[in-house]
């Protein structure tokens, strides 16, 4: 039934053709988005019946607002039914629904994410949202999956679905993007393939972003190499400030401070002021010298500096690769787990005297990092989703030397992907070693 009504009038091939999201849900809900193109319109009972989209084909597509009804492009099954955010604001005083974007929405770290972002563990208990899920052609099927089981989770804050392979649908007015897809380097895959394959990635999504989100959302970017995909993505969106992009490496700091506090012999809510430095790679600098353990600098608790400074070091900057010997593939819980605690840091404010470590755009920073990287830096937030760096951070001879390294490997994809970034002809001089993922051995 669907199948034939594909072949419908021309006046909807806009959105046939800008999306596969209409052929992947097709069988769920295309016949009624024709029907209200080709029929007079629906009007939906006050009570509306909730069914889920599995269980039969007539999912509803009409939502009637102030007593029209409309048809949403987009929505997937249940979350197609009409909702009354007013309504449900005055006896739950909930905030304004806010979008959240996430990419690869279909592999195993959305997996996890997914189910926080819905539950209200990150954005609170009081904050509606609406999900917009994005994927690839190949995934389209398992995406339908994921929003088949968040409609069978029943989480009351969440109000909306929409899955689809168009940045340009999906990003549409979300106030977040957590951008998770990326190609995983393959057997004989150069560095600079791998660059430039996500790159192009991360440009369209730059664009797509640029275009259609809100004019402030904030940026997260996890797909690898996660400090240049993000650099690419801000250079693709100019009208989004730069500072509102993010390179995840708050899983590094969470490593960081288990680490520390496995050999503190404490707990690892004792760590505190732990600072990655510079890319998400084997060159990573977790900072010892500023961390402090119960408020105490960690040198003066640990004083095995050798241990500090190589096996402490190493073990943070390899943790990735370590957990695929152990997994046979890369983090996945952890990483969500980190993407929620990188998102909280900036929605709620910073501890007196803390920070926490994300990868952000180096213009005006103080510690002479190149302008124009994004670079991994100790920061501080007062909870409304923007941040400030922390200033006054110590750095001495050795943090200055491994951050210069971290620092050198950065400009030098930067170098690699300069076609992707606006910045001209692309030369990339990385050597076999550089810029290897915490994963990659
Ligand atoms: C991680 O840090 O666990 C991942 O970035 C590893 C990887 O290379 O995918």
């Amino acid at each position: 039934m669907a199948m034939a009504e594909l072949s419908a009038p021309k006046t909807t091939s806009t959105f046939l053709n800008s999306s596969s999201r209409l052929r992947l849900s097709s069988k769920l809900h295309l016949s009624n988005h024709f029907r209200h193109l080709l029929l007079p319109p629906l009007h939906t009972a006050p009570n509306s019946k909730i069914s889920c989209s599995v269980s039969q084909n007539q999912a509803p597509v009409a939502v009637q607002e102030n007593g029209l009804v409309k048809t949403k492009k987009e929505c997937y099954g249940v979350f197609c039914l009409t909702y009354d955010l007013k309504a449900e604001e005055q006896t739950k005083s909930w905030k304004k629904l806010i979008n959240i974007a996430v990419s690869g929405a279909a592999g195993m770290i959305s997996n996890h994410l997914l189910f926080k972002l819905a539950s209200g563990a990150v954005f609170g208990p009081d904050q509606p949202i609406a999900l917009k899920l994005l994927g690839s052609e190949r995934s389209i099927q398992a995406l339908e999956g994921v929003a088949m089981e968040l409609e069978d989770s029943l989480f009351p804050l969440l109000r909306e679905v929409d899955i689809g392979t168009d940045p340009y649908e999906i990003f549409q007015d979300v106030e977040w993007a957590i951008l998770i897809g990326a190609k995983p380097r393959g057997p004989g895959m150069e560095r600079a393939d791998l660059l430039d394959i996500n790159g192009q990635i991360f440009a369209e999504q730059g664009k797509a972003l640029n275009k259609v989100a809100s004019p402030d959302v904030k940026v997260l970017v996890v797909g690898n190499p996660c400090n240049t995909n993000a650099l690419i993505c801000l250079k693709n969106a100019p009208n989004i400030p730069a500072k509102n992009f993010h390179a995840l490496t708050r899983l590094d700091e969470n490593r960081a401070k288990c680490q520390l506090a496995l050999k503190a012999g404490v707990f690892y809510d004792k760590v505190s002021n732990m600072t990655i430095w510079g890319n998400h790679s084997t060159t990573q600098v977790p900072d010892f010298l500023n961390a402090k353990i119960n408020g105490v600098p960690v040198k003066e608790v640990i004083t095995d500096h050798k241990w500090l400074e190589e096996g402490f070091t190493e073990s943070v900057q390899k943790r990735g690769g370590l957990l695929i010997q152990k997994w046979g593939r890369s983090s996945a819980a952890s990483t969500a787990v980190s993407i929620v605690d990188a998102i909280k840091s900036l929605v709620t404010p910073t501890p007196e005297g803390d920070w926490f470590s994300t990868g952000v755009y180096t213009d005006g920073n103080p510690y002479g990092i190149e302008e124009g990287l994004v670079f991994s830096m100790p920061c501080r937030s007062k909870g409304d989703g923007d941040y400030e760096l922390v200033k006054d951070v110590e750095i001495d001879d050795y943090l200055r030397n491994r951050i210069a390294k971290s620092e050198a490997e950065l400009l030098a994809e930067k170098r690699c992907v300069a076609h992707l970034t606006g910045e001209g002809i692309a030369y990339c001089d990385l050597g076999p070693v550089d810029t290897m993922l915490p994963g990659e051995v």
